[in-house]
């Protein structure tokens, strides 16, 4: 039976790594998979992370299975980093589901939207993180695509937007990236989402946010001012929460999924949903990554240490974005000042698929096929061949 399986494709940025660690050429630099990197490269795990990390596993005298919506203390601490406190005033309307990942949560929060409505249609940016569209089809949602980002102008095609969420039936769910636009770094301004919020209530749509990258793009707070403004304003919201970048804890799989309802009854039902679904995707979700965001939050000290660590990483961030942006507009005598004004560890930069590929093949300049760059893997050490590179392919 198994014969008639047919071979997948390669992943294009997985294959972008792959092909990064064959290349032999000491001066190759990697602009493709989504890590942050520091200044050598590495991909580090932040120091009050490790520092819960211990702690945690010297109080932990159990393994046994905790409950299939996971770590209580992870889903409450995650919920208040996210909404603020007091929870944006919607306390006692909160479904929490710890999930594996910021991609196990919007898997969690695509589940529960078919249960909720098999005839639910969901609308994502264009163009949009990759995954957004196997992860969220595979609940079997049909995705549609709203109007973003222009790469003439470099910025949001705001009324295009606008004019298409006008036209949404309601109950259509909009997915939208809360902070650090993945793949372009173009962000709404809080103007605009003060707009966009009025256009959800009006039309009666459902807002799906997406928030892998809090802290990365300005700080904790500005990052989430998009879903803490929405949180005021919409009856119903979705929010898929990643401790992947911010924590350092890729590979432990650490996510919330969190549903603001209507009332405590509506979300005391949502809780019980999230669980029998939880038990039908994973049953439970790994407690490793979350017992250490639950220990670290819950400590002052070391909340305040890693507060401080990954402001550290959002300004490396953004003194790169300047950087480049300087370097290679001066390189090109074009304008990149946008790549400044983005947020978050990636831009788009306009080039094709050939100039992609003589990137990679005549300066082993590494990045995704669609010319979505990861900041975070340029450094002050290889600015200046990373722009001649990339002067040289634009030429
Ligand atoms: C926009 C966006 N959402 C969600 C995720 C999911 O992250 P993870 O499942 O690793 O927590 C990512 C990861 O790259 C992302 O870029």
């Amino acid at each position: 039976m198994l014969e008639s399986l047919e071979r997948v494709p390669p992943d294009p940025i997985l294959g972008v790594s792959a092909a990064f660690a064959q290349d032999p050429s000491p001066d190759k630099i990697d602009l493709g998979v989504g890590v942050y990197k520091d200044e050598a490269g590495r991909t580090p795990v932040p120091r009050a992370v490790r520092a819960a990390e211990s702690a945690m596993l010297a109080a932990q005298s159990t393994k046994s299975y905790l409950s299939p919506v996971g770590n209580p203390q992870f889903n409450q601490r995650v919920a208040e980093l996210v909404l603020g406190d007091g929870l944006g005033g919607r306390r006692t309307d909160l479904s929490l589901a710890q999930a594996p990942g910021g991609s196990g949560a919007l898997r969690l929060g695509a589940a529960l939207l078919t249960a909720a409505s098999p005839q639910v249609a969901m609308h994502v940016s264009d163009p949009t993180w990759a995954n957004h569209i196997p992860l969220l089809g595979s609940a079997g949602i049909p995705l549609s695509r709203y109007p973003y980002y222009d790469p003439t102008t470099h910025r949001v095609r705001f009324a295009e937007l606008c004019d298409y969420l006008n036209t949404l039936p309601a109950g259509a769910v909009v997915l939208l990236h809360a902070c650090c636009h993945n793949p372009t770094g173009q962000d709404l301004d809080l103007s605009q989402w003060q707009q966009i919020a009025e256009i959800l209530v009006h039309r009666g749509l459902l807002p799906f946010l997406d928030i892998a990258y809090q802290g990365l793009g300005e700080n904790l707070q500005a990052d989430s001012a998009s879903i803490q403004l929405l949180a005021k304003r919409v009856p119903e919201m979705i929010v898929a929460i990643s401790c992947s970048k911010n924590f350092g804890l890729y590979r432990e799989r650490t996510g919330l999924l969190l549903v603001a309802s209507e009332n405590a009854e509506r979300a005391s039902i949502i809780s019980g949903q999230l669980g029998r679904l939880a038990r039908t995707l994973w049953s439970m979700p790994p407690d490793h990554g979350a017992a250490i965001v639950a220990h670290l939050l819950g400590d002052p000290a070391l909340r305040s240490d890693w507060q401080g660590e990954l402001a550290h990483m959002a300004g490396r961030i953004n003194d790169l974005r300047r950087a480049l942006a300087d370097t290679l507009s001066q390189k090109t005598q074009q304008d990149f000042s946008w790549i400044a004004a983005q947020r978050g560890m990636f831009s788009k930069l306009p080039l094709d698929a050939g100039q992609v590929r003589a990137a990679r093949e005549q300066h082993h300049i590494y990045m995704a096929p669609d010319g979505r760059i990861n900041i975070a893997g340029a450094s002050n050490e290889n600015m200046s061949r990373l722009t001649e590179g990339l002067a040289a392919v634009m030429a």
